[in-house]
């Protein structure tokens, strides 16, 4: 069956976070707001296909792992069926997918279910994609390296065969900034996900990462406030979207953004991070311990840069959790995190931590979260929490 739908992809809990996100974008973009998504599991959102919509989450949004157009469905459980049913819908499909002669990939996600093996269901939707693409007179052929277009086949939770495009051409949480990753580097997708959480307002918000390691969370804020667009060769292949390269969406937004670590060989990481991002200039790296960060040292490096002292900002973070550390040298250091914090009155704190013992050692000193929500860090089953001060 020939179909047309956009989804977008995150980790799990993050719907909410992530059409908010699509709303800013293409409140800025394209002056209108996309309807309400169908919302599938806890982090796939699905909105009916729109060209532009679709440029607009590809090349802007930070908080997915994954954005495609849903092409064809099928209820086939075996592989001969499949492939009759994709080349006939592929032939009689009316929509212009790249040229001729276009090197194409082709990957299958969850297709355990399925009664064939992997790299049998790659070959049917292969097959079935050039022979169907040669009725309509066009040439395709296979390019694992670099194609024009990607193509991924799924099993969805109904146990039905989607073929979509992945129209960021593969993960969309690796940015390509990321030379040196430090000790646990949070997933670049997840720390967009976190600064959208605080609800971070570039324009009067300062936002500080006090423990940053390898920098991801305050690259990522800049990065985010200013919009930045991402290329993808997909797009350009297709055809979606206005020709030449995307502008920035917010190019003069200047936030107060600071990374401090008490490890100053993370923070060469954060800085060579930093500059293959692009945002050289914009984050202030500062070696310093928690226990002794407070809102002075971040009015002197608001001065240093010209600025007055902020009166409103976000401390985010993920600290130091148990696989790394032992409970007997956690306690201590979340106390000095909560004491922190109580010093940032009118501020906010963010941090997502897996480790139970953070909740209780920091709400002693803070009171009880605002915000707890799960949140999963890698494989790992976390918590987002955020206080007012
Ligand atoms: C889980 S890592 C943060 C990873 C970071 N978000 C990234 O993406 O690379 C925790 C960091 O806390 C830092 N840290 C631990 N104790 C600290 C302290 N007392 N003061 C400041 N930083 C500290 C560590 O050096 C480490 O870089």
């Amino acid at each position: 069956m020939i179909i047309s739908e956009l989804r977008i992809v995150g980790s799990t809990q993050t719907n909410v976070v992530m059409h908010a996100e699509l709303v800013r974008v293409a409140q800025r973009a394209l002056k209108k707001r996309p309807p309400e998504p169908r919302k599938e599991g806890l982090g796939q959102l699905v909105y009916p296909f729109d060209p532009d919509l679709a440029w607009a989450a590809t090349t802007y949004m930070r908080t997915p792992t994954r954005v495609v157009w849903d092409v064809y469905r099928s209820t086939a459980q075996r592989l001969e069926p499949l492939y009759d049913e994709l080349v006939a819908d592929v032939a009689a499909d009316a929509r212009a997918f790249g040229r001729d002669r276009d090197g194409i990939s082709v990957e299958a996600r969850r297709v355990e279910e399925f009664a064939a093996g992997e790299r049998q269901v790659v070959g049917v939707v292969k097959n079935a994609l050039i022979d169907g693409m040669d009725k309509r007179g066009l040439r395709w052929h296979v390019e694992p390296e670099r194609p024009a277009h990607r193509w991924v086949a799924r099993l969805d939770e109904a146990g039905e065969v989607v073929v979509s495009i992945d129209l960021g051409g593969g993960s969309l949480s690796q940015r390509g900034w990321r030379r040196d990753a430090g000790e646990a580097p949070l997933r670049e997708h997840l720390a967009a996900t976190l600064v959208m959480l605080t609800r971070f307002d570039p324009r009067k918000d300062a936002l500080v990462d006090p423990m940053c390691g390898s920098g991801t969370i305050p690259i990522e804020a800049v990065l985010s406030a200013r919009g930045m667009p991402r290329r993808s060769a997909t797009l350009r292949a297709l055809g979606l979207g206005p020709a030449g390269d995307a502008a920035p969406l917010f190019g003069d937004s200047r936030p107060l953004v600071v990374g401090c670590d008490h490890d100053i060989g993370v923070l060469g990481h954060a800085k060579s991070n930093a500059a293959e991002a692009g945002v050289t200039g914009d984050v202030t790296w500062q070696r310093a311990d928690i226990a002794q960060l407070a809102p002075e040292t971040i009015a002197e490096i608001a001065a240093e840069r010209g600025r007055p002292a902020p009166t409103s900002g976000v401390l985010l973070s993920n600290p130091p959790y148990g696989e790394r550390m032992q409970e007997a040298e956690l306690g201590p250091l979340y106390y000095e995190i909560g004491r922190a914090a109580a010093r940032f009155r009118g501020w906010r704190a963010a941090f997502i931590v897996a480790s139970p013992l953070f909740e209780r050692v920091v709400s002693d000193v803070l009171g009880q979260a605002r915000i707890k929500k799960p949140l999963a860090n890698a494989n790992l089953r976390a918590y987002f929490f955020m206080w007012d001060l």
